[in-house]
């Protein structure tokens, strides 16, 4: 009886490959997967049927079960090792058309941009003839429907369609054997079957992202006349599932990219907008005072050269962004002196104690103003203690060392600088030279020593050129 079934599998093997071979079409109206899974499940249990007694069957299983392992392998490693999904996309297309030599073999793409699915890429004696982005079907489309809507997986639990069953499954007989079948599937098989001959496809396998259909894989007819098996369907399912990964994967880093850039130009627009109100508050304040006129704006100079020597130091990088705290709060030191009389701020003479007293009251006023804004609370200690003194002498809150914040001790050298080398109404200034010795002087009791290394290296490089064209 095994013989027999064995010999009988075997002629009809060979009927059923020269069939296919001569027509080297679908075949439509031969039921070949009725009649295998007949013969399968005949002999299914029959011991010498991976025998070496039919060392062909048993050898070209074996070997293409390992050839399938490698190429699954490979699709897997290849997912990884490539940054866009068009390029795994070719690869798997490329590798299909090589291996399984089909007509053609083609992918479609859901395009968000255009709400439609897309050619990507084809190949094959067929496929190259058919022009990346030629085929479009939208989201209406019947074949599209029909994955979308999961009717594939009434007929084959892969989620695959294979032409031949559907043209089967579209004759009236099959109708009335399957009264079951929902009516929305029989009205849409015929539908489909048309779409799959406007795209010369034997095989269409849908690539699922979660709900989402997110692309078709299309094979034509295999060149040797056979049908495509069980074992290749799983293949290139799997393979359908690689390319849905990897074109999350790309969707996702694309999405996030947009997301990163959409902050980035919020912050860009909102770190202008800081940085204009800030300036226009410093014009306000130097305008008050024509001695000390462009005061902010040098000051702000300084302070953003002496940073250029500092930046990777720990204490800023305690700071979210050193250099944009830095710029306002230099910006705003003095933004206080709006509480300072007129009087007292261009007096030609010396002041009073009671005047220098309320002179010292600008860091507070400062920070009072700045504090309660959102946006500038974090710049109002800067503000507030950028007279505090290294040495623990300075006001308003007589800080010592570490404990004055680390953009106040900058922006406090910075400000000693350009005090001394501007006119003032009671002194003429000093030549820049006299305040460099000054500041050197001072290092470690009114100045921090690292800030004013930092004003020394920066005065050679950029302050002392700033100032002669000043
Ligand atoms: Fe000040």
């Amino acid at each position: 009886m095994c013989v027999m079934l064995l010999i009988f599998f075997c002629l009809y093997r060979d009927t059923k490959n020269k069939f296919m071979a001569d027509k080297k079409i679908v075949p439509s109206n031969i039921k070949w997967q009725k009649v295998d899974d007949w013969i399968l499940d005949k002999i299914k249990d029959e011991p010498s049927f991976y025998h070496t007694s039919m060392p062909s069957l048993s050898n070209t299983e074996n070997s293409d079960k390992l050839d399938y392992q490698v190429f699954i392998e490979e699709a897997s490693r290849n997912m990884i090792r490539f940054k866009k999904p068009e390029h795994l996309i070719r690869m798997i297309v490329k590798t299909i058309d090589e291996h399984v030599k089909t007509s053609h073999t083609a992918m479609l793409i859901y395009s968000k941009r255009k709400n439609s699915f897309l050619l990507v890429d084809s190949k094959g004696v067929e496929g190259n003839k058919i022009p990346t982005g030629f085929i479009k079907l939208k989201t209406d489309n019947p074949l599209v429907r029909f994955f979308n809507e999961r009717i594939n997986y009434v007929i084959s639990p892969s989620g695959s369609l294979d032409y031949s069953r559907l043209l089967e499954m579209s004759k009236k007989e099959m109708y009335d054997e399957n009264k079951y079948l929902h009516m929305t599937l029989l009205e849409m098989v015929p539908q489909v079957i048309k779409q799959m001959e406007l795209l010369k496809a034997n095989i269409c396998i849908p690539i699922y992202y979660k709900k989402s259909v997110l692309g078709v894989l299309i094979l034509g007819r295999k060149v040797s006349g056979q049908e495509f098996n069980r074992q290749e369907i799983s293949l290139f399912t799997t393979l359908a599932n690689d390319v849905a990964m990897a074109l999350s994967n790309a969707q996702l880093i694309q999405d996030l990219h947009e997301k990163i850039m959409e902050v980035h130009t919020l912050y860009e627009r909102e770190h202008n907008m800081f940085i204009h109100t800030a300036i226009s508050l410093a014009a306000t304040i130097d305008a008050r005072d024509p001695y000390t006129h462009g005061h902010t704006e040098r000051v702000t100079q300084y302070a953003l050269s002496i940073a250029d020597e500092l930046e990777e130091l720990p204490e800023a990088k305690q700071y979210q962004n050193f250099k944009e705290t830095l710029h306002i709060s230099a910006l705003l030191h003095d933004v206080g002196k709006i509480g300072v009389p007129d009087s007292i701020l261009n007096k030609p003479a010396s002041l009073t104690k009671e005047e220098y007293e309320k002179v010292k009251e600008h860091p507070i006023t400062g920070a009072t103003i700045l504090y309660p804004i959102k946006q500038l609370s974090g710049v109002a200690a800067e503000v507030r203690a950028h007279h505090e003194r290294y040495d623990g002498v300075g006001y308003p809150d007589g800080l010592k060392g570490e404990a004055i914040p680390f953009i106040a001790r900058i922006i406090s050298v910075a400000d000693t600088y350009d005090a001394i080398t501007s006119d003032r109404p009671y002194r003429q200034r000093k030549m820049a030279e006299v305040a460099v010795q000054i500041i050197k002087d001072n290092s470690g009791t009114q100045f921090d020593p690292i800030i004013v290394s930092a004003f020394l290296l920066a005065y050679r490089k950029k302050i002392r050129a700033h100032h002669r064209i000043h």
